[in-house]
Formats: structure tokens, sequence, C-alpha cells
């Protein structure tokens, strides 16, 4: 597996590949991989002849209180998994070369509405930041086609957005999310969690899929079920930032007469944000 930092060194093995008429997946991560990003490198191989991965912690898609210089960086780990996963190149460009203006200089790609809900108004400026740098990566890459893990359902949806609205060209596919045992969805902020809130966090899914049978069992108050999955995770020691019914395809706030539905779903243990969802 190459290890690449530079972008003309990536651009000539791009094209190389490119002139040789091989199809290019891609994988764009901020590293400290697990189960869920390895499953992200194995079905990019189904779909490509080389797969591309990205490793960068993306300070433009972090808020001033949150958590970029605690975010663990695990570079010689992450490497050893991806080539165990026969990933063919992966990408670890620096702030500096992302951003050589700063990010206060740096042209910016917005994606109004579906950026704007849910984790969009708790962290403004967030998807911001997301949809600028995997536009950048996409120009570099240049993949046939791009992988994301569905745990992050509306950042999957922003990507979507913004590859239509600006003709990238490139097919993006969402993978389901990879789960622990007791249901967790894995994720690097995992590692965050005290064993005691470890413990606890599983109740995420728990009322996710109770919520999801309160829908196919007919319950129609929407909102009331929000506010009751709410008030548990409350009771449990979480601080809920949204638990939200949302159309599939808007992912505006749904009553009981739009399909196909998803639950998205936030909160705070400790100081750990955790998101999760569920379609119905
Ligand atoms: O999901 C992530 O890890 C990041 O948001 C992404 C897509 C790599 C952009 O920095």
């Amino acid at each position: 597996m190459q290890i690449i930092a530079e972008v003309a060194q990536l651009r000539t093995t791009v094209s190389d590949w490119r002139r040789a008429g091989l199809k290019i997946a891609f994988v764009p991560t901020m590293g400290n991989l697990h189960a869920g990003h390895f499953k992200l490198v194995d079905e990019a191989k189904k779909h490509a002849d080389k797969v591309i991965v990205s490793i960068f912690v993306n300070p433009m898609q972090f808020g001033p209180t949150e958590d970029l210089a605690k975010y663990p960086r695990t570079l010689t780990a992450d490497c050893e998994g991806l080539t165990a996963h026969q990933a063919d190149l992966v990408f670890t460009p620096t702030p500096e070369l992302m951003y050589p203006r700063g990010l206060e200089s740096q042209t910016a790609v917005e994606v109004p509405k579906v950026g704007d809900l849910h984790c969009g108004a708790s962290r403004p400026g967030h998807f911001r930041g997301v949809a600028t740098i995997v536009s950048k990566l996409f120009n570099l890459v240049q993949p046939d086609v791009a992988l994301f893990g569905k745990k992050d359902y509306q950042q999957l949806a922003v990507i979507r957005r913004f590859t239509e609205d600006l003709s990238f060209g490139i097919d993006i596919v969402g993978v389901d999310t990879e789960r622990a045992a007791d249901g967790l969805a894995l994720s690097s902020r995992n590692g965050f969690l005290t064993p005691e809130q470890r413990a606890t966090a599983p109740l995420i899914y728990q009322q996710l899929q109770w919520l999801q049978q309160q829908i196919i069992d007919g319950f129609a108050d929407f909102r009331a079920l929000e506010q009751q999955v709410a008030t548990t995770l409350q009771q449990a020691g979480f601080r809920p930032d949204y638990v939200h019914i949302c159309d599939r395809q808007s992912l505006d706030l749904a009553d009981s007469n739009q399909t196909p539905l998803v639950i998205l779903l936030a909160a705070f243990l400790g100081s750990t944000r955790l998101i999760d969802n569920l379609e119905v």
C-alpha cells in the first residue's frame, strides 16, 4: 500500500491508473479506523480496481468548543489495518496542504436546507466544513465512486446533495452501520466514554428500535414519541440533543402519513456527543 502526503504524487498515481483504464473507489476518513471503516474499504473493493483512503482530521468541520485537539490520531495502526484490508493508497495530507491560506480565507461549499437541520442546527458550520473538504478530496482523488457510512446519515445526505448539485459525476454509496454486539454504533468517539458510560450507551440503539416499533405499530403522534425517547435518555444520564422522525429524502420532520422514514438521534453522554439513526 502506498502512503502519500503530497498532492503532486497523488495526482501522478491517479492519472497513471486512469490512463490504464482502472476504476477508482474512494473512502474519506478522519483516521482512528475501526471495523466500520474497514467495512467501507471491503465494500469499495467490490466497486473498483483501486481503493484510495484519505486520513485527514479536518479542522474546518469542528466548532470552536469541539474536540479537534483531542481527536484520536493513530496513523500507524490505521495503515496496518488498511494494508490488511488491501487498500491500494492512503492519502495523509496536512492542514497546511489542504488549507494553505488558512480557514478564514478558504472558499467553501454550502449545502442549504439539508445541511441546516438536526446536526447542522446544533453544530453551525459543521456541514460546510464537511462539504468543503470532501469536495477538495473529490477533486484531488477523482474517484468513480465514493463510500460513506450510514451512521452519519445526514452527512451522507449532504454529500449526495452537493455531489449532484455541483455535477461531480461520482457515485455515492452508503454502507450500513457497523455495530458492537450490544448494538452501539461503532464510532471513533466511543473511545472517549468511561466504562460506565460505555455500558449506558447502547440505550440509544434500544430506544431507536423501540421508536421504530411504535411507528410500525401505528402510533401516530410522532412529536410525543420523540419526546418520550428524549425523556428516557435524559433519565438514564444522557443530554439529548435531538430525536427526530424524518422524511428519508428531505430529512424534514415527518408526520404519520409520510413514508419512507428515518429516525435521527444525537445525545451527549458526559462530554461525548453520540449520533445514531434507524430507517423505518
Ligand atoms: O465522516 C468523516 O469521517 C468525515 O466527516 C469525513 C467525511 C471524512 C470528512 O472529513
